[in-house]
């Protein structure tokens, strides 16, 4: 419904034949969008959720497969006590609604990076949400929740590493397939479309492995005041552009 009264509006441009297949956000600015408006950072994380949500439906209505967006990183950790609480806090109360408020989109939720060091009411909640989506066939909604790409891949080469240890892998037989099927994203395609928010042109540790052919796509847009159109203005973006992944 929402799909017809944009497209009927902006008169929308989009070929449904060439979406990504794969769209990873770094969705930045919540904290800007706040002190713009005399707020304290945690309203700006609260409002940015509200987005997530919308577009994350909206992706789940055009039809993408898959989304990762990145909502914690390895660094974020040395931000104020304060506001770390309240991002965890936050994110806890996604996972418990996330059902409820993705209601009919049918999407699948799967976290990744370094869930160990999450307190156990999260590290419970996560295994909950992916359990109960897991039989969805919508979108697969990847949420990078304490995940750093260097942390990722230093993770992967220690699996390697035991692996030949063990005497289980051949150092001869390690490709690029080895290695990306050590990354928590073994079971998911590269993103062909990065879309990062409010200005900044960075990739701030986010799926350095996987983003080798990716098309990036920026805006000053802060993250909670992202909408519908702003989403179709990147994929049209995308749709203009030509891929050669080192060909001619
Ligand atoms: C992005 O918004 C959300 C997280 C990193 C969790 P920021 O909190 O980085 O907002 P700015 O960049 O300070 O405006
Ligand atoms: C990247 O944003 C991480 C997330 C959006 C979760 P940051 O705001 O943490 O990145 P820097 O510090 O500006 O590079
Ligand atoms: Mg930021």
């Amino acid at each position: 419904m929402i799909l017809r009264k944009l497209f009927k509006r902006k008169k929308v441009q989009l070929d449904k034949s060439k979406l990504p297949l794969h769209i990873a956000i770094i969705p930045d600015g919540n904290g800007r969008w706040a002190k713009r408006r005399g707020m304290p950072r945690s309203a700006g994380h609260r409002e940015g959720a509200k987005t997530l949500k919308k577009i994350v439906k909206f992706c789940a209505q055009l039809g993408i497969k898959y989304m990762t967006i990145y909502v914690f990183s390895t660094e974020n950790w040395k931000r104020p006590k304060s506001e770390v609480d309240d991002l965890m806090s936050l994110l806890l109360e996604f996972l418990r609604n996330a059902e409820a408020e993705l209601e009919g989109s049918n999407v699948r939720i799967k976290v990744i990076g370094r869930i160990e060091d999450l307190s156990d009411e999260l590290q419970k909640e996560i295994r909950r949400v992916e359990k109960h989506t897991d039989g969805n066939t919508g979108l697969c909604l990847n949420i990078a929740l304490n995940y750093g790409g260097r942390d990722e891949i230093v993770s992967a080469v220690k699996k390697i590493a035991k692996e030949v240890a063990e005497g289980r892998l051949n150092p001869d037989e390690i490709d690029e397939s080895v290695v990306s099927s050590r990354l928590y994203t073994c079971k998911i395609p590269d993103p062909d479309l990065l879309i990062r928010t409010s200005g900044e042109k960075r990739s701030s540790n986010f799926l350095l492995w996987q983003l080798a052919y990716t098309e990036f796509w920026y805006t000053n847009v802060l993250w909670p005041d992202f909408t519908e159109n702003n989403m179709i203005e990147a994929l049209q973006s995308f749709q203009n552009r030509n891929r050669r992944f080192g060909g001619i």
